[in-house]
């Protein structure tokens, strides 16, 4: 398999026909490179993140993923190569709110040979990460929908890191977290994609916690429609 994670050339994307909200000459991440994603609100980051997950395709250009060219892939084909490849925590984390916390993280393997077949023990696994970002018991069997804001973000977290993909993106994690449980939560982030090899795109607007990165992409100089 390649050993580029992300390979972007001339990509341009646009959320209606006469509109680019996205154009990005060049952009390449290899594997396992940890990268700090800025850029002040509505720059882009989302939807650059979007794309990488292949939720959205370009308009133009070519995006690569392991080597997967994901514009000449079906929407099926996608969720498969997302469900396999990527753990993705979303801005608004998308959990099931009638489903437990530690079933939320379990899903994460759903729809994945791969990453389910690096986990022995799902509901150990989910539990062990739970555990590590600061749930206790209760909270690991109370519903999703009985969690506060910064405690469904952690489960969002766990639920992208389980089966150890090769990418997480990371869109705001720490936003709702206190500065304790937002150190607590980056270690854990850290440690549990440099175990795994795993690359991590992290879109926060702390500047602070840009030293655990490799790398700072900053959409403002990245993304030419908003210079337009
Ligand atoms: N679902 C959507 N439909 C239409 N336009 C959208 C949609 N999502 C984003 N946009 C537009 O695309 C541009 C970039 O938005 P995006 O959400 O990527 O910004 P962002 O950098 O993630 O901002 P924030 O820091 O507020 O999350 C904005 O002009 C926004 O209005
Ligand atoms: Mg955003």
């Amino acid at each position: 398999m390649s050993e580029a994670l992300i390979e972007l050339r001339n990509l341009t994307f646009g959320w209606t026909r006469n509109r680019v909200d996205l154009e990005i000459a060049a952009l390449d991440i290899a594997r396992g490179e940890r990268v700090f994603v800025r850029g002040a609100s509505g720059s882009g980051k989302s939807t650059l993140l979007s794309l990488l997950a292949g939720v959205n395709v370009p308009r133009s250009g070519t995006l690569r993923v392991l080597g997967q060219a994901l514009g000449s892939l079906s929407g099926t084909a996608r969720d498969r190569f997302r469900a396999e490849h990527i753990g993705y925590v979303f801005q608004q984390f998308n959990l099931l709110p009638y489903l437990s916390a530690r079933d939320n993280v379990v899903l994460g393997l759903n729809f994945s040979r791969e990453r389910a077949t690096r986990v022995a023990n799902r509901k150990a696994m989910a539990d062990e990460l739970l555990q590590r970002l600061g749930l206790d018991a209760r909270h690991i069997g109370a519903l999703a929908s009985e969690l506060s804001v910064g405690q469904q973000q952690r489960v969002a977290a766990a639920r992208a890191l389980i089966g150890a993909p090769e990418l997480i993106i990371a869109d705001e994690p720490t936003s709702a977290l206190d500065a304790d449980t937002r150190d607590q939560f980056l270690s854990l982030l850290i440690d549990a994609s440099t175990a795994a090899g795993s690359a991590v795109l992290f879109v926060s607007h702390d500047s602070g916690l840009r030293a655990h990165f490799d790398t700072t992409l900053d959409l403002h100089t990245l993304n030419r429609a908003r210079v337009a």
